[in-house]
């Protein structure tokens, strides 16, 4: 059964021991996070400081930080299970996008479609404050690190449509507070946000824009995924969630967002107006550099009664986005396998911050095989920001990395089975050659065959003989040994 709100999450977290509630009174300037951080860090569970000093609104860390509490966010025994679902979900959206128009889609999902609910049942908009009421201050919004330019909210839902086709999009983008009714929109230029703000500054435009804070668990996610261009995220939710995502109409802004949010904040993005964003200590480990970001005014501030205030703390990992990272790794594979034949199974370990590190499995057929992946995934959507590649055999595990670094190390020579690449990088690449372009490396650390230039014969991998394992597995719990 879905769950209804954020608080509901909450309840059923702390059900399962998978909460911690702290009375005691601390800061939103740095207490919170470095509370936050030494539990992260450590695997603990999420945290509710249910006094803060300054507003009153309790706030919530590290929901997401476990691969337990992520399983129960997404109400799901397996993750990879689920990423079967989600490529049947993908598939079918693609495909109804494809349709000619008149054509009629195949019958859709009855969670998917978004419900449209009249405003005096949304609870996000039990407490109104416009005009001059409109004050961040309400809000405890984290200073997450010394150097932080200021405090920001780590995890806001942002709505826009595009100007013209009023397509929806949501993505999560981190807003560093400048002022009672003003924040930075950091969303990097290929963002879906951003491409709607691009279209609007083209043509004189504001973008109105609506933050939603704390909706349910899974939208919360979803907004964190990576979806192919035109698929609504959602619609996404409604099919993860398997119960419609109910949305409310904003009051100052044509948009609608989840009524079930703790708080909404609605306002717009004017063209050609620019603030100076960060430092931010990010989860690189390290602080992003100031930069010109676009401003949003806020004209509504809406809330709950009861708001809670979540919020990520972000740092060296592993902290509690590293979570929702590795879901989305298992949630997407059967859509990468489908897109790339061959691969068996990727993992972007989380001290690699899901850009710079990807161990990948495959089955190797034809000489060169490995490479083709390599290159396939750099033409592969979130995969072109990857700075290294590694390359592993189908009956290595990538997910253990004892087996991942012994491979690595003896399988490869550095003359033969290194091929360097150039292209985009993400914003958070700091050592990369220029601002927008940097270099990539694979490294096939598959077997080598002649078609490879390996001359010789591959040497065999040393094992037991299947008679002797076997008699010692029936006399071993008998040794003593384990
Ligand atoms: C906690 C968290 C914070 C994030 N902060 C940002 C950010 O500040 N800017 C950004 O462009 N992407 C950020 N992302 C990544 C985007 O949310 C993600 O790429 C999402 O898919 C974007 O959606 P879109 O493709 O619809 O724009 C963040 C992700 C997480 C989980």
């Amino acid at each position: 059964m879905a769950y209804r709100d954020l608080q509901a999450f909450v309840n059923r977290l702390e059900e399962e021991g998978e909460l911690k509630r702290i009375s005691q009174t601390f800061s939103s300037e740095l207490e919170i996070a470095e509370i936050t951080r030494r539990v992260s860090q450590r695997h603990g569970p999420a945290l509710l400081f249910e006094s803060i000093s300054g507003p009153r609104i309790p706030v919530l860390t590290n929901v997401f930080g476990s691969v337990k509490r992520m399983a129960l966010a997404l109400e799901t025994e397996s993750l990879d299970d689920l990423g079967h679902e989600v490529l049947h979900f993908l598939e079918a959206e693609l495909k109804k996008g494809h349709l000619k128009k008149g054509r009629k889609a195949h019958a859709a999902n009855p969670f998917e479609d978004p419900e449209l609910i009249p405003e005096d049942r949304a609870v996000c908009q039990e407490l109104i404050f416009e005009a001059e009421e409109v004050d961040l201050g309400r809000i405890p919004v984290l200073k997450c690190w010394p150097g932080d330019a200021g405090p920001s909210i780590t995890l806001p839902l942002v709505f826009t449509k595009d100007p013209e086709t009023r397509t929806r999009n949501v993505g999560m983008y981190r807003m560093q507070v400048l002022g009672r009714d003003r924040t930075a929109m950091h969303w990097y230029a290929d963002k879906g946000g951003a491409r709607h703000f691009q279209k609007a500054e083209r043509q004189g435009q504001v973008l109105e824009v609506a933050v939603a804070i704390g909706p349910e668990p899974v939208m919360i996610y979803a907004a964190t995924c990576p979806l192919p261009d035109g698929i609504d995220e959602v619609r996404f939710a409604g099919f993860l969630r398997k119960r419609p995502v109910e949305l409310v109409r904003c009051r100052t802004v044509d948009l609608e967002v989840p009524a079930c949010s703790q708080m909404i904040l609605e306002g717009t993005v004017s063209p050609h107006e620019r603030c100076l964003e960060g430092p931010f200590g990010n989860h690189t480990g390290y602080y992003s550099q100031a930069a010109e970001y676009p401003v949003f005014r806020i004209s509504c501030i809406t809330m709950r009664r009861d708001a809670l205030y979540p919020a990520t703390v972000p740092g060296p990992p592993p902290m509690e986005d590293c979570f929702m990272a590795k879901a989305t790794e298992r949630l997407f594979l059967p859509m990468i396998r489908k897109a790339i034949p061959g691969i068996v199974d990727i993992n972007l370990p989380i001290e690699g911050i899901f850009n710079n590190l990807a161990f990948v499995s495959i089955k190797k057929q034809f000489p060169g095989h490995a490479r083709k992946v390599i290159h396939d995934l750099w033409a592969l959507g979130g995969f072109r920001f990857f700075k290294v590649i590694c390359l592993f055999d189908a009956d290595v595990d990538v997910q253990d990395l004892a087996q991942v670094l012994w491979r690595l190390g003896n399988n490869m020579d550095p003359l033969r089975d290194i091929c360097f690449s150039e292209g985009p990088i993400h914003g958070l690449n700091q050592t990369a050659l220029g601002p927008e372009t940097g270099g990539k490396i694979g490294i096939d650390c598959t077997r080598k065959c002649r078609g490879e230039g390996f001359g010789r014969t591959w040497p065999k991998d040393v094992t037991m003989d299947s008679d002797v394992k076997a008699r010692i597995d029936a006399i071993w719990s008998r040794l003593g040994l384990q």
